[in-house]
């Protein structure tokens, strides 16, 4: 190779000096402070998450054009952000990774371009988009301009949404409006102690409401996976929220254009499971775990819980079928006999959704009593709630197969995957009971006066005997057609299979209009 002359040398080795400085970001002393927190830096996120040697960086020289408050003297090479690209399992995704040794990953005018800059590409060639977030929110010394930034985000993001899948991870802190770009994502997974999500922090809390509260308490991991539902995973550490990352991944598609990859696990498609029909308790009113079946039916070490520790009556999930990629709807009986609450509906809508912009076809197992009643629930808005996840049930023209295990009371039935709302295939194991409601519930009303007369529980238990033969069983929906077939409880996994098989290629289109009105 021929020598370049002193002139080209100097240039050359004066941009490998910056592009080491640029490594460093904030510097070696805050890299140090960054591990005694126990959290890794931006670039070591990068290294876990992307495939070795796959990561082309974007604007590693940018820097903020602000000098205000002192700030002028403290600009640093690539601004906070670590943007760019890189390999998942061989599969491309866009990425940022904020970087809290400079200003605490704080997001300024600079900052903000990067991102958007990487976002507007991602979008153009459709591929995922994954967000590491550390970050003290908008950079203080440059005002408004930080907070045009993060608007500019947030509509990339609404703009992204359903067209390429959007993964956040919060790492460190995540505050103010900060938090809604996360928010808007497809899913968030938070790390258990370092990272907290807030729209207002402890000092706010105390100096308007007198009140006393944590970081943790008041955002943290905990929190967010078991009370808001603002989290759909809970990592015990960073390198395990990386993993999910990928693993969530591996389930869905580059974007809506696309199907989810399909993946050989070498469980067998024809597999009879003869243990299914001993965990659905004869009792019609005994607990289960749902969670038993969905694993037993779907691949062997598919199924992928998503909120797992929210709205527990619901389980909503990924997991295959085949090899290809499903999405799992089941009612919990093990939590309030598995009844769909306020937020046991926004959590299924909010998946349901998702697998249908991204061509996800779902599964759905019923056992369900119906709507919880209660005062609590009617004022915190079931009605709207609920119609969520019909509104999302509805509108889904992805594969819908339905398989009722035991209960499917009133209207939850109508809900879950009915074959009125355009289900692909329904079946119910000869368990089933499809009825307007239960039989207790149902004799009282239709036989109040009777009852009042006998006053004797022989009667009460014949009429009891008749209703279940005549209605609380799935023999009635399948003479309609309402239910394509009985099935015995072993032959699931083989039937689902083969009904994914047969409607994969479904194409089914909704009325042209500008968006539906969901009720939110
Ligand atoms: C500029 C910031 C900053 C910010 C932190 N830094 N946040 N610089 N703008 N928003 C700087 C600090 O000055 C410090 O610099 C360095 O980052 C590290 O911060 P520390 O406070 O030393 O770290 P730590 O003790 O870990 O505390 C982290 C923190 C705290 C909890 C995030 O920094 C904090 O409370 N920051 C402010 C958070 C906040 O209120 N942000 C605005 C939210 S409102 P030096 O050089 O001193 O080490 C918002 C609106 C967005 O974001 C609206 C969008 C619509």
């Amino acid at each position: 190779m021929k020598e370049l002359d002193s002139v080209s040398k100097k240039k050359i080795d004066r941009l490998r000096e910056l592009r080491e400085r640029s490594l460093l970001g904030g510097g070696r002393d805050r890299i140090d402070e960054q591990h005694r927190k126990g959290k890794l830096t931006a670039r070591e996120r990068l290294d876990l998450l992307l495939d070795p040697g796959s990561f082309v960086e974007l604007d590693r020289f940018a820097m903020s054009q602000s000098g205000e408050l002192g700030s002028a003297d403290k600009r640093i090479l690539g601004d906070g952000v670590v943007t760019g690209h890189g390999r998942v399992d061989g599969r491309l995704v866009f990425v940022f990774a904020h970087d809290f040794t400079v200003f605490g990953g704080s997001l300024g005018e600079t900052f903000a371009l990067k991102v958007c800059k990487m976002m507007d590409q991602a979008l153009k060639v459709g591929a995922p988009v994954i967000g590491l977030n550390d970050s003290g929110g908008a950079r203080i010394q440059e005002g408004v301009v930080s907070l045009g930034g993060y608007a500019e985000i947030f509509h990339r993001n609404v703009l992204a949404s359903g067209v390429v899948p959007q993964i956040s991870a919060i790492m460190g802190p995540c505050a103010g409006g900060a938090v809604y770009s996360p928010a808007l994502t497809d899913f968030v997974i938070m790390v258990d102690k370092t990272s907290y999500m807030f729209i207002t922090g402890p000092d706010v809390v105390k100096s308007v409401l007198n009140e006393e509260v944590t970081f943790e308490g008041l955002g943290g991991a905990a929190v967010h996976s078991q009370t808001s539902g603002v989290s759909h995973f809970f990592a015990q550490d960073e390198s395990t929220a990386i993993q999910l990352i990928k693993t969530v991944l591996s389930y869905i598609p580059q974007n809506n254009l696309e199907d989810p990859p399909v993946l050989k696990t070498g469980d067998d498609p024809n597999r009879m499971d003869y243990e299914l029909s001993s965990i659905v308790p004869s009792d019609r009113d005994k607990p289960y775990d749902v969670r038993d079946v969905i694993t037993r039916v779907a691949d062997i070490g598919s199924f992928l819980e998503i909120q797992p520790q929210w709205a527990p009556n619901i389980v909503v999930g990924f997991g295959r079928l085949d090899g290809r990629s499903i999405g799992i709807v089941a009612n919990q009986p093990k939590h309030y006999a598995g009844a769909l609450d306020n937020n046991s509906s926004i959590k299924a809508a909010r998946f349901i959704r998702f697998c249908d912009a991204f061509n996800i076809p779902i599964v759905t197992f019923v056992d369900v009593p119906g709507f919880l009643p209660g005062v609590d629930q009617e004022h915190s808005g079931i009605i709207r709630n609920g119609s969520k996840l019909l509104y999302a049930y509805c509108e889904a023209t992805v594969p819908k197969l339905t398989v009722i295990l035991r209960k499917a009371y009133g209207g939850a039935y109508d809900v879950l995957g009915s074959k009125h709302i355009r289900a692909d295939y329904n079946f119910a194991w000869p368990t089933a009971e499809i009825a307007v409601m239960g039989p207790e519930g149902a004799v009282k009303i239709i036989y109040r006066k009777e009852i009042a007369k006998a006053k004797d529980q022989a009667v009460v238990d014949k009429l009891l005997q008749e209703y279940r033969e005549k209605f609380a069983n799935p023999y009635v929906a399948a003479e309609r057609g309402y239910i394509d077939d009985v099935i015995e409880p072993q032959e699931t996994r083989p039937v689902l299979v083969k009904a994914l098989d047969a409607s994969f290629n479904k194409r089914e289109s909704t009325p042209p209009k500008k968006h539906g009105n969901i009720p939110l």
